[in-house]
This record gives C-alpha cells, sequence and structure tokens, in this order.
C-alpha cells in the first residue's frame, strides 16, 4: 500500500493533531519521545508517515505532493498563497490576525496617507491595507518580536497574531483594527484528492466526527 504522508506545522501545532488523530487510531508512538531530532516518522501497519515541517513550509510540501495531507494555521495557508484544497477547520489554535499599534496610531488609519507596517506576513498586511483599505503602505518584513517595531518607532503599526493579547498589553499596544480570525486546517494536494479519495474522504470524516465529539463533551 502507498503510503499517505502527512505534513504537520512542528510544535503545538502538530502535537494537537496528533493528539486528536489518535482518537481516530491514527497512531505513532515514535513522535512522542521528547528527546528525538527525527523529522519523518512512520506507520509500517497503517501505511501512514508524518513529516515535521516549519510551518511555513506545510502549504509548499502539500502543493508539491510529497504530502498528500498538511495540517497548518490559516495564518501561513493565506501568507503562503499555495495551490491546494482547504477541506477542513480543526477550530483549534484559534487566534486573530489584527492591524496593532499604540491608541495613538488609530487615526494614521483613517487618513489616506502612507503609512509604515511591520510584520511577519508581509502577503496578508499588503492584501488587507491594499486590496481591502485602500490605502498606501510601507511594508516591512520582520522576523519575530513584531510587538518591537511601533514601541522602537519602525513602524506605525503591525499585522500580527493576537492570541491571549498580553504581549500587545505587556507593550503598551492595542488592537487597532481585525484583519481576520485563524485556526488550524487540515489541507490536501490536489492530485491526492483525486487519487487516494477514499483514504482521504475516510480520514476527514474521522476527523470531522471526533471533532464534534470532542464538542460536545466540552458542551455538557
Ligand atoms: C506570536 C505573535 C504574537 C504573540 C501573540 O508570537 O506573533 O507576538 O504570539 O500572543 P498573545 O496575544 O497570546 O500574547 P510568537 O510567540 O510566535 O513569537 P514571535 O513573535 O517571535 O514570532
Amino acid at each position: 500500500m502507498r503510503y499517505l504522508t502527512f505534513a504537520l506545522a512542528k510544535g503545538r501545532l502538530a502535537k494537537k493533531s496528533m493528539a486528536l488523530f489518535e482518537k481516530i487510531g491514527i497512531t505513532c508512538d515514535e513522535m512522542k519521545d521528547p528527546t528525538t531530532r527525527k523529522l519523518i516518522f512512520t506507520n509500517e501497519e497503517l501505511g501512514l508517515r508524518f513529516f515535521l515541517a516549519k510551518p511555513s513550509d506545510v502549504p509548499t510540501y502539500v502543493e508539491y505532493g510529497v504530502a498528500d495531507i498538511g495540517v497548518v494555521g490559516k495564518d501561513t495557508l493565506l501568507e503562503e498563497n499555495r495551490n491546494l484544497y482547504e477541506v477542513l477547520d480543526l477550530g483549534y489554535g484559534a487566534c486573530k490576525m489584527c492591524v496593532c499599534g499604540p491608541e495613538e496610531a488609530r487615526d494614521l488609519l483613517k487618513r489616506n496617507e502612507i503609512i509604515r507596517v511591520a510584520s511577519k506576513y508581509p502577503v496578508i498586511a499588503k492584501n488587507y491595507f491594499q486590496n481591502k483599505k485602500n490605502q498606501s503602505v510601507e511594508i516591512i518584513k520582520l522576523n519575530g518580536s513584531v510587538e518591537l517595531a511601533p514601541v522602537v518607532g519602525l513602524a506605525d503599526v503591525i499585522v500580527d497574531i493576537v492570541e491571549t493579547g498580553s504581549t500587545l498589553r505587556e507593550n503598551g499596544l492595542t488592537v487597532l483594527e481585525e484583519v481576520c480570525p485563524l485556526s488550524a486546517r487540515i489541507v490536501v494536494n490536489q492530485v491526492s484528492l483525486k487519487m487516494e479519495h477514499t483514504r482521504i474522504r475516510a480520514f476527514l470524516t474521522d476527523v470531522a466526527a471526533a471533532l464534534k465529539d470532542e464538542e460536545e463533551k466540552e458542551t455538557k
């Protein structure tokens, strides 16, 4: 049997996803070893293979078809804009993409002058300001700790993920506008969905049922 291959965004998302998959009988004991540095895991019995990839590379592995299925955040999907099918919202990893800054910057978002926007997500930031708001911006790509930019004067505002809001609060920043809600998604390679239709369909049906089951338990 051909391996059905998963590319998982390594870290919290991969752990949470494997815990969910375990409920539908998809297991990989090897991956549970906290000391392992391995990036490829297999379950020979079930014909499954798992890659642990950097989140922004997951859509690439899936688009090229070396992974049939990917688990990754909607933020990464919007930023990478790859050709693949987004088939299921897993609901977890829920947070928001927001325009944030000091309260004083709120006015700058209403005027039609060029502002500086720092972000780890230059595509999302550009799309939001140019297409949705019709405002000219200069995008400054950063790779992390983006909240620093408006505080030290590198940018007027940032476009970044807000989860609990504590990073913003602790740096004297606030949400100025919401760009979109985010959460973990399952994506599928376009050819795989046809060639492995039965296995992938069965997997998605099982995952959706497990999610519903979790939801029901939570509301009880
Ligand atoms: C993310 C994000 C925010 C923060 C939001 O950064 O870019 O900085 O988490 O979370 P909060 O609202 O719960 O405070 P991450 O921790 O991934 O680090 P990075 O900024 O270095 O990328």
